[in-house]
């Protein structure tokens, strides 16, 4: 018997980019498009127009490019959102309008302030301006995870006959149990007579750790579209992981009545993809495209994995993107093979001007790192855009970092601001330490550092460092990201890199502020 389609509604520009510092700007969501396109991902909900004029063009330009994907923007159920959304999403040859409200008593009583009679009244003329743009129009009550199941069922009813031919049943605040949330599912769509003429969605967060199982469970309840975010960022805990969803729909097909259609083997490209854009490092034990996903350490599994592989593998790594480290470039390779290999990774480089700089980058990086991995070359391609995007302010010229037992670590910097060069030096508790002090003597930014970490891009101790920097000042997060040989250095890097960002007038805003 023919499987169902499972719909995947990838939210990462949206909810994914109301986590602290993942805000993007509009060519990094150009970017993350065409992976998501890539990896035949159903719908893109590209962002929430009546935001910001940022996002509303963000969201325009996405739905420009976008051939296959169904391109979605959020709106509010207010008319000026609808319409701000409408225009936005106008472009694309699928467009979608989402429109929400909140259902649940302490939403509707505390934030709303509005009668459940009102906010019915309110989500059905929501569907109506949405419908004069499309006829493609998902409804998602807020909260519905803690919402009155027959207040659910009154305002769903309603809102179907209007016209929405998603419904999308959130978890806003990662609340449910897979039990009952996928009990909730099975009763919505029995009990609402006009449930058939829709496509029952979810949209589940994380903060108890249950979005995937949760949103496994309403599958098995009749879900059809479950909405998810590579890498599974998002507000706070984050949403539901995409790849896992995808993976474990895909391995349990003796479980599952449907399927996916995504090209599963462009998962880690869109993984590093966005981690590389949000700042976002992923943890080495995260499933599917964590660096241990598939790495049979002990000896005992080991021993297991050479005997037959499905003693302990489950999935095969290549199946989800991953080329078991391979050696790709080294020092000798030329332009046309770094050129090759970009596009093998699908990475598409614009200009000449550009493409000329990532080798050079490439040529400074194989003088310090004889072997090139898939993953080096990604890690310069992401700074290399990222630089060109922020047109950096400031640039590392040089450093000097001395740590020696029983004397104070110290850095010495040279900095470019503007192309002008600056120098000084600071003592700190360790060489990153003082690097940081010395960088902050000489711009004196003021702001306030959240979060520093480091990752290893590969393995050996000749791997590059990944350091993420997370910097606020005057109520803007962002994310700076740096990679080097040298971790001291990679983190000087990654600091600029976040100052860079602070500085910028390219707009970079969380959507729901
Ligand atoms: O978590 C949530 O409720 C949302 C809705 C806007 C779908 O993100
Ligand atoms: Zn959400």
């Amino acid at each position: 018997m023919a499987k169902d389609k499972l719909i995947i509604f990838d939210t990462t520009m949206r909810d994914g980019e109301q986590s602290p510092g993942a805000s993007m700007t509009k060519e990094e969501k150009l970017r993350i498009a065409r992976q998501l396109e890539r990896m035949r991902v159903d719908v893109i909900e590209a962002g929430f127009p009546a935001a910001s004029d940022g996002d509303f063009d963000a969201v325009r330009a996405v739905a420009s490019i976008v051939k296959d994907s169904t391109v979605c923007g959020l709106a509010r159920a207010n008319e000026n959102d609808i319409r701000r959304c409408g225009d936005a999403v106008k472009p694309a040859k699928r467009p979608r309008l989402h429109t929400f409200i909140a259902t649940s008593s302490i939403h509707m009583e505390k934030k709303l302030r509005m009668e459940p009679s009102q906010v019915i009244e309110q989500a059905v003329r929501a569907v109506k301006w949405a419908r004069e743009y499309t006829d493609n129009v998902e409804f998602s009550p807020e909260d519905a995870g803690r919402s009155d199941i027959d207040f659910l069922c009154r305002i769903l009813e309603r809102v179907i006959q209007a016209g929405a031919t998603t419904i999308n049943i959130p978890d806003t605040v990662g609340y449910t149990f897979p039990e009952h949330f996928g009990r909730l599912i099975g009763q919505l769509r029995e009990r609402i007579p006009n449930s058939d003429k829709v496509v029952w969605s979810v949209h589940c967060h994380n903060d108890l750790g249950l979005a995937v199982a949760n949103s496994l469970a309403a599958v098995l309840a009749g879900a059809r579209q479950v909405e998810c975010t590579v890498n599974g960022l998002g507000e706070r805990a984050g949403n539901a992981a995409l790849e896992e969803i995808v993976m474990a729909v895909r391995t349990r097909q003796d479980i599952f009545p449907c399927d996916t259609g995504i090209d599963a083997t462009q998962i880690v490209a869109a993984s590093r993809l966005v981690s590389g854009i949000t700042g976002f490092p992923v943890q080495p034990n995260k499933a599917i495209v964590g660096a241990n996903a598939f790495a049979h350490e002990a000896g005992i599994h080991q021993d297991g994995v050479l005997k037959s592989r499905d003693t302990y593998e489950i999935m095969r790594a290549q199946d989800v993107g991953w080329i078991a480290n391979k050696l790709v470039l080294g020092k000798h390779s030329g332009r046309n093979a770094f050129k090759a290999r970009l596009s093998e990774l699908g990475i598409e480089i614009e200009s000449e001007e550009a493409l000329n700089a990532a080798f050079k980058r490439f040529k400074d990086l194989a003088d310090k790192k004889h072997e090139i991995f898939d993953e080096d070359l990604q890690a310069l391609i992401s700074e290399e855009a990222s630089d060109h995007i922020e047109s950096e302010h400031y640039h590392l010229v040089s450093l000097t970092a001395h740590s020696e037992t029983g004397e104070p670590p110290y850095a010495r910097i040279v900095v470019a601001e503007n192309g002008r060069e600056r120098r000084s030096e600071a003592r700190g508790s360790g060489p990153v330490d003082a690097s940081f002090k010395a960088i902050e003597a000489v711009v004196k930014s003021g702001a306030e550092l959240l979060l520093y970490s480091v990752n290893n891009i590969t393995t050996g101790t000749d791997a590059q460092g990944e350091v993420t920097v997370r910097l606020a000042k005057g109520g803007r997060i962002v994310n700076g990201q740096g990679a080097d040989t040298d971790i001291v250095v990679a983190s000087a890097k990654a600091y600029l890199n976040a100052l860079n960002k602070l500085r910028s007038k390219l707009e970079r805003i969380n959507p729901q502020v």
